[in-house]
């Protein structure tokens, strides 16, 4: 398996490996690439089934259910992915963390796209590592003291009424997580807010928070942050929803753009103790905003 970082900060492309037959050897060192690029791209993949789709997701643990995207009718892991000419909204068109709004928001997200747009439809992600790393320590040790609201009914309510998708009698999930997270197997710590899902933070007056929400928003947008993702036909991203937001551009209207995306179940989002904490890699330690 050959690893080509794309970015010394986020994403890296992997190729010479086939997903449907991976032995443990390889998963391994799949997952290792993981943990360290936080988004991973193949563009040497068939178009996986379902099935295999499926399957390869599993690997890494027990899959999680979209609370409100439709899905394949033969295989309801599968949310499908699909903007055309008549489409009221297109999935992940602003900037997000997966379905943040769960108790259990997913550990990462699988896309594979069999339909492209002739030009246009990139998908943006950045790290929130990075985001965190480079606010100055009054900011981090402030933020690491914070709780912030996550919710959905604004998100999800009629959101995917021109598919089908009957929504009125739907639970939307909501819940609170802490401003900065761990990431179990790093050890780093990442921001964890986003424009989508993130509406107040516990325990500041309501401009104080949209005030510092804003901030936030704004650092964590950071180009330097970002590696941005041409598809090619069966492309597939492997994101970690843990450290990374993304933001899937509609810019290809009226074209068509349609794929598959399975998300992989996560944990509570918690923060460990910074005698648990890992330090950025040192190539990693971008400058300060002083
Ligand atoms: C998403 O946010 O899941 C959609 C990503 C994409 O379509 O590129």
């Amino acid at each position: 398996m050959k690893i080509q970082p794309l970015t010394p900060v986020i994403g890296a492309e992997i190729s010479d490996l086939d997903l449907c037959n991976l032995n443990d050897e390889s998963f391994n060192d799949l997952r290792d690439a993981f943990t360290k690029h936080s988004v991973l791209f193949f563009r040497d993949q068939p178009a996986m089934s379902p099935i295999d789709q499926v399957a390869f997701a599993k690997r890494f643990g027990p899959l999680h259910t979209h609370p409100a995207a439709p899905t394949l009718a033969e295989q309801e892991e599968v949310f499908v992915i699909h903007a055309h000419k008549d489409s009221k909204v297109a999935n992940g068109n602003g900037w997000h963390t997966d379905v943040s709004c769960d108790e259990e928001p997913p550990l990462a997200t699988m896309l594979q796209l069999h339909l492209l747009p002739d030009a246009g439809g990139d998908t943006l992600f950045a790290s929130m590592y990075a985001a965190f790393e480079t606010l100055s320590e009054t900011m981090q040790n402030f933020l690491l003291t914070l709780e912030a609201h996550h919710e959905s009914e604004h998100v999800y309510r009629g959101r995917y009424s021109d598919r089908g998708v009957e929504d009125a009698a739907k639970i939307y999930p909501r819940a609170l997580h802490p401003v900065v997270r761990t990431h179990p197997d790093s050890k780093r710590r990442a921001l964890y807010v986003n424009p989508s899902f993130t509406t107040r933070i516990e325990g500041l007056a309501k401009q104080e928070s949209n005030a510092l929400l804003a901030m936030l928003y704004q650092h964590q947008q950071r180009p330097e942050f970002q590696v941005r993702f041409n598809w090619s036909p069966n492309a597939i991203a492997l994101w970690d929803n843990r450290c990374t937001h993304h933001f899937a551009m509609w810019d290809y209207w009226p074209a068509e753009r349609k794929g598959h995306r399975v998300t992989i179940k996560g944990e509570r989002p918690y923060l460990a103790p910074p005698e648990e904490m890992a330090a950025a890699p040192a190539h990693l330690r971008l400058s300060r905003q002083l």
